[in-house]
């Protein structure tokens, strides 16, 4: 049985909320002390294009990121951490793998298919319209992710799911045709906390503008948990745990006894005012250590730079090798 290899990204278009830690940040670092495990961690900068950011935006949020897994504690010596964009194979994969993909399977996914449905919805001509290749082709991109270092799992919420099983699809599509090259992965769902609601009670994602930053100074970490959308339930009134996004991001953060406990005082009725007190607390002791080293690291950019760059390297040596791999397979080769 070989070792599996775990590897999983984040698209560089925001700052690091608490959704991004607890389903991918927190699990990335808490494998990346196991020396038995050789996973991969990454900025996903190129799919930050796909939803069309400014410049800016893609650069700070490249930085934020990345101060976050290391001032959270990534152990960068035993985990690869790089940025997309570092890995020059990436995209040379991605078109390898591109004429390996159906344009059927495109037009299936999901992302795809939402931004279709809103221009159905408002009306429009021509059901394409607004979008880029980039976002109808993101799939193939993120499989070249997965691929180019023949991870087995991919560690990812529900949104993202359908990806991975893309990625296999297409890998499974160039073995058939060039030999068993590529490895086929499998997505980890961590069901539990993986996808986290968000203020409004979505899911909470950079799209819906519902987060709550990792890093948010006490002031306003207690200002956006005290605009949680709770019910109208008064003080005293018994109350559902189900469907509580304070419980939901409390559970995330909390030891099991500690859940156990806040069960006990919702079923008591416990006042959502004091429920965002309790979670306004817990969240920004849990927080606070890493918060003065990711200031430190936002204000020492050239000590991120570096890491990423001796990521980079680390990951070349992997790259490098089986693109020239893949390449021999499909025929790109030297002639004499
Ligand atoms: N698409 C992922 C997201 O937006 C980010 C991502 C890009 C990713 N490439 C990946 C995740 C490869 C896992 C593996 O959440």
């Amino acid at each position: 049985m070989t070792q599996d290899i775990y590897l999983t990204g984040i698209t560089t278009t925001g700052t690091p909320h608490i959704g991004n830690y607890v389903g991918a940040i927190r699990p990335g670092i808490e494998a990346s002390k196991d020396s038995s495990k050789k996973n991969f961690y990454f900025l996903a900068d190129y799919h930050a294009l796909a939803k069309a950011e400014d410049p800016d935006r893609i650069h700070r949020s490249t930085l934020e990121i990345a101060a976050a897994w290391m001032a959270l504690g990534l152990d960068t010596n035993n985990a690869i951490f790089y940025r997309q964009s570092d890995i020059h194979e990436i995209p040379h994969l991605t078109w390898i793998l591109t004429s390996m993909t159906a344009k059927g399977q495109m037009n299936r996914a999901h992302s795809y298919k939402a931004a279709v449905q809103d221009n159905e919805d408002s009306g429009s001509k021509d059901p394409d319209q607004g979008i880029m290749m980039a976002l109808y082709a993101y799939p193939i991109l993120m499989a070249a992710d997965i691929l180019m270092f023949k991870s087995t799992r991919v560690p990812v919420g529900k949104d993202q799911k359908q990806h991975v099983e893309m990625t296999r699809d297409i890998a499974q599509r160039f073995n058939h045709h060039y030999g068993d090259i590529l490895v086929l992965p499998e997505a980890v769902i961590n069901g539990n906390t993986a996808v986290l609601s968000g203020l409004d009670g979505r899911k909470m994602s950079k799209s819906y503008n519902n987060t709550i930053p990792l890093f948010a100074d006490e002031k306003p970490l207690r200002k956006l948990i005290m605009k949680i959308k709770t019910n109208s339930l008064e003080p005293g009134e018994p109350k559902e745990t189900e469907g509580s996004t304070l419980y939901e991001i409390y559970k995330a953060f909390a030891t099991d006894s500690e859940v156990l406990d806040i069960e006990k005082r919702y079923a008591d009725g416990i006042a959502w005012g004091e429920m965002k007190q309790v979670l306004f607390e817990y969240i920004n002791d849990h927080i606070k250590p890493a918060r003065e080293e990711y200031k430190r690291l936002i204000g020492d950019p050239k000590v991120v730079e570096q890491e990423l760059q001796r990521g980079a390297l680390r990951a070349r040596e992997i790259s490098v090798p089986f693109l020239q791999e893949i390449q021999h397979a499909i025929g790109i080769r030297k002639l004499g």
